[in-house]
């Protein structure tokens, strides 16, 4: 299998094409999981503070041949760990719960514009990573006027905005502005999910034409988007499959295709939200 070239982010720093996710995964399943999808290949493991399996995937990542250093791990601060102070004992526990030393990438999960603190809690990510504690520090689910406040009340631009991003969920305004501010936008639920959006025909009859699986020309969809999909898979021949994206590209005619499915979002909305 040929990889994908990495990204380099707004901060020198690289992060893979594609990353593992492991949202609704917890105890021993969790650790089988994050293992198998070290020994496909993955390279950068996606978990959060409020998913519950953060000692889960640290066990996986301590215990593999793989050495640290090559390994991107990446969590997110819950919302009740928002606040400047907060953010610190937050970082501390998953820190500790992940039994790593350092983070490569950190996240504000959710904006919770509700409650007013992302601002606070973004100086503490930014004083986190200049204490080296975090490699690169992001936001998820923020909008532009979320991004602009930051940047504004900050002068730190994230590196990252991890967003639901998905052929049913195409995203294109948030796209644009992630890429117009330098921010990598990293895909959550990249399948949709799985059930439904992968049985679609307008999917099923361009992946049958390139002889790849729904899923993987779902994937190089995102690739060709320039965004970084974080598929999660319990099954460990679906897990290659999700990274097995070279050998194959989709016309122009066929990302329009694949993005012509009903649009609906699937999670939360970042102006109301709330954790
Ligand atoms: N920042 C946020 O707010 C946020 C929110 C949600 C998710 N996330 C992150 O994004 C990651 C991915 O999102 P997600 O887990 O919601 O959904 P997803 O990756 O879009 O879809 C996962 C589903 O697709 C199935 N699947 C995976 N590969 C497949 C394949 N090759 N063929 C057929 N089915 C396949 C999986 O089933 P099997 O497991 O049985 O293969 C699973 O049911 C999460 O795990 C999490 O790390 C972040």
């Amino acid at each position: 299998m040929t990889s994908l070239p990495p990204f380099l982010l707004n901060d020198g720093t690289t992060l893979p094409a594609v990353g593992f996710g492991t949202w609704r995964v917890r105890g021993d399943e969790a650790v089988a999981q994050v293992r198998s999808a070290l020994d496909a290949g993955y390279r950068l493991i996606d978990t959060a503070a409020s998913y519950g399996n953060e000692a889960e995937v640290g066990r996986a990542v301590t215990g593999t041949d793989v050495p640290r250093s090559e390994i991107a791990v990446a969590s997110k601060l819950r919302g009740a760990d928002q606040g400047y102070d907060a953010t610190l004992r937050g970082f501390e526990a998953t820190r500790t719960a992940l039994g790593l030393e350092y983070l490569d990438l950190y996240l504000i999960h959710w904006p919770l514009p509700r409650l007013g603190k992302f601002v606070e809690s973004w100086k503490a990510l930014v004083r986190l990573r200049e204490d080296g504690l975090i490699r690169t520090v992001g936001v998820s689910n923020f909008t532009a006027a979320h991004l602009d406040r930051l940047i504004d009340e900050t002068g730190e631009v994230p590196a990252v905005n991890q967003i639901e991003l998905h052929p049913g969920f195409v995203q294109e305004d948030m796209r644009a502005a992630n890429a117009d501010r330098g921010i990598l936008t990293q895909s959550w639920g990249p399948l949709g999910r799985g059930k439904g959006l992968l049985e679609r025909p307008e999917i099923a009859r361009i992946a049958a034409a390139r002889g790849v699986s729904p899923a993987q020309a779902v994937l190089r969809w995102h690739h060709q988007l320039g965004v970084q999909p974080l598929p999660k898979s319990a099954d460990p021949a679906r897990q290659q499959e999700n990274l097995d994206l070279t050998g194959f590209s989709l016309t122009d005619e066929e990302m329009a295709r694949i993005a012509s499915v009903p649009q609906e979002r699937l999670g939360g909305d970042p102006d109301t939200h709330e954790e």
